[in-house]
């Protein structure tokens, strides 16, 4: 008996080893078990919110319920329990929003969620619950589905979800963009009272269109530099790789009834260039009139396979979006936000200006990390270069490296995780790229580094690439490299966490 229990403990510390060395610091990941889309984004009464797709039951995507969690100064995330659970249906992926006017009459200021109401995959239909305490509980609205059946179909759909809404002032109404995922379709809908929802039009089959459409947001964005804004239209889709998800997005106008894509309609625009970056919605009612998105930091290719426990899925970074103009017309630029980016926790370790190097250890010295989580901004001018960038996650005890380059001839921004650590499965090791100018002659990059992703903002955010990676535990050693002639280091600074 005795050795059977101790096979028992044996067998079970196998299964259930926890991997402390992968649970990031400064984004949010849930204490256990599964998480998806994040869900509910919203400013309210000094408190950020994200709720979150959720099974508080198992580390695989089931009993699909809302996690919560809120934060002061979006880098450190507090969870609360279960926001709201499933019953007879899975609580799919939706939104909050605050009703200052008590338009629809459960107080002012209550909190109003709408989101997707999934029936174990039969139907699917937009339903509605309140919160009058700060989104620590909720109660589900009597009169649930507010919409049932969506304009232009006869019966309940299989597919028709994840709802989101602002306020439009011009019409003064509220305004639901929502899917139909399989026909690649947005509609927009109208209320006056978040219950009662009218038809406004559909925006379907443009832009990217070989997976299906979820997780739609209509956001008016700031051009910057100016006092003008456009409208961007965020759908979750394709990404610029084939058969991996990412994400998509229009840029045009709305005028309270219908968007315009500003730009023909098979122009393809990715968010961003990374693996993992998918359903990323905005904060509804960000301190002023800021645009800050965040993603789920996974993909659909392989995300119940990631190796870690006790909890599997975490979201991105929150970042500020604007607009940019470009030759090519309005792009859209990231950032992470102020609050993670000045956060007085960074130490800064090392700051260096105008070093020419070259070679695969461009410096002659292997840099180490103190800490698993870390920020390097550096300015890189190839002098000869044909190729360069940095080799971070090393370990002197194994070959594994994560590489992020630029090739100069290619006009490519490369990441390359064939060889970061645990290979998590075989959609997983990558090694790809997108195109990237430099901007007068020169490559500016950020990234960022939290123990199992890094994500990488290029030119002052022209350009995004989001990527986990698992390396062994201790993996602190970076290198900057140069092949085929030297680079200039403008300047490299360093902080860590
Ligand atoms: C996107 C998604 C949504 C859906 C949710 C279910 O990742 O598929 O369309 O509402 O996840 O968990």
């Amino acid at each position: 008996m005795k050795k059977i229990i101790v096979l028992f403990v044996f067998i079970s510390n196998i299964v259930l080893a926890q991997t402390p060395h992968w649970r990031p610091t400064i984004h949010f990941s849930p204490q256990k078990n599964w998480t998806n889309d994040p869900n509910g984004l919203v400013f309210h009464e000094g408190e950020w919110h994200l709720f979150f797709q959720h099974n508080p039951e198992g580390d695989r995507w089931g009993n699909m319920s809302w996690g919560h969690a809120v934060s002061t100064d979006l880098v450190n995330w507090q969870e609360l329990p279960v926001a709201i659970p499933q019953d007879s249906v899975w609580i799919f992926s939706g939104c909050v929003v605050v009703d200052k006017n008590n338009t629809a009459g459960f107080g002012a200021n209550a909190m109003v969620a709408i989101y997707t109401a999934d029936y174990h995959g039969k139907k699917e239909n937009q339903h509605l619950a309140y919160s009058t305490d700060k989104g620590r509980t909720w109660t589900k609205y009597a009169k649930n589905p507010i919409i049932a059946i969506p304009y232009g179909s006869k019966v309940p759909e299989k597919d028709f979800r994840d709802p989101n809404i602002i306020w439009h002032e011009p019409t003064k109404n509220w305004i639901m963009s929502v899917v139909l995922p399989k026909q690649f379709k947005t509609q927009f809908y109208a209320s006056k009272d978040l219950k009662n929802w009218t038809f406004l039009s559909d925006f379907a089959k443009q832009g990217d269109l070989q997976k299906m459409w979820e997780c739609p947001a209509l956001i008016e964005v700031p051009i910057e530099n100016s006092n003008a804004t456009a409208w961007v239209l965020l759908i979750s889709s394709n990404g610029p790789y084939q058969d991996y998800v990412g994400m998509q997005y229009f840029v045009g106008e709305f005028d309270g009834k219908n968007f315009k894509n500003s730009n023909s309609a098979d122009t393809k625009l990715y968010v961003d260039f990374g693996r993992d970056y998918y359903a990323a919605v905005p904060f509804y009612d960000a301190p002023d009139k800021r645009k800050i998105t965040l993603g789920w930091m996974s993909s659909w290719q392989y995300a119940e396979k990631l190796p870690s426990n006790p909890w599997r899925g975490q979201m991105t970074l929150p970042r500020e979006i604007v607009l940019r103009r470009t030759q090519d017309g309005l792009r859209l630029a990231q950032k992470p936000t102020k609050e993670v980016l000045e956060s007085k926790t960074w130490k800064n370790v090392m700051f260096l200006e105008n070093l020419n190097v070259e070679g695969e250890d461009g410096m002659g010295i292997t840099m180490r990390s103190h800490s698993d989580t870390y920020k390097i901004e550096i300015e890189f001018e190839p002098l000869d270069s044909k190729e360069f960038g940095l080799k971070l996650l090393k370990k002197t005890t194994n070959n594994n490296e994560t590489i992020i380059g630029y090739s100069v001839s290619n006009e490519q921004l490369y990441f390359n995780r064939m060889n970061s650590g645990d290979r998590v499965a075989d959609e997983f090791p990558a090694f790809y790229g997108g195109y990237l100018k430099m901007n007068k002659g020169r490559l500016k990059m950020l990234i960022l580094v939290d123990k199992s992703s890094i994500e990488t903002f290029v030119n002052d955010g022209e350009f995004t690439m989001t990527n986990l990676v698992f390396p062994e535990e201790g993996s602190r050693d970076w290198q900057i490299f140069s092949r085929g002639g030297k680079v200039k280091v403008v300047s490299v600074n360093i902080s860590e966490w």
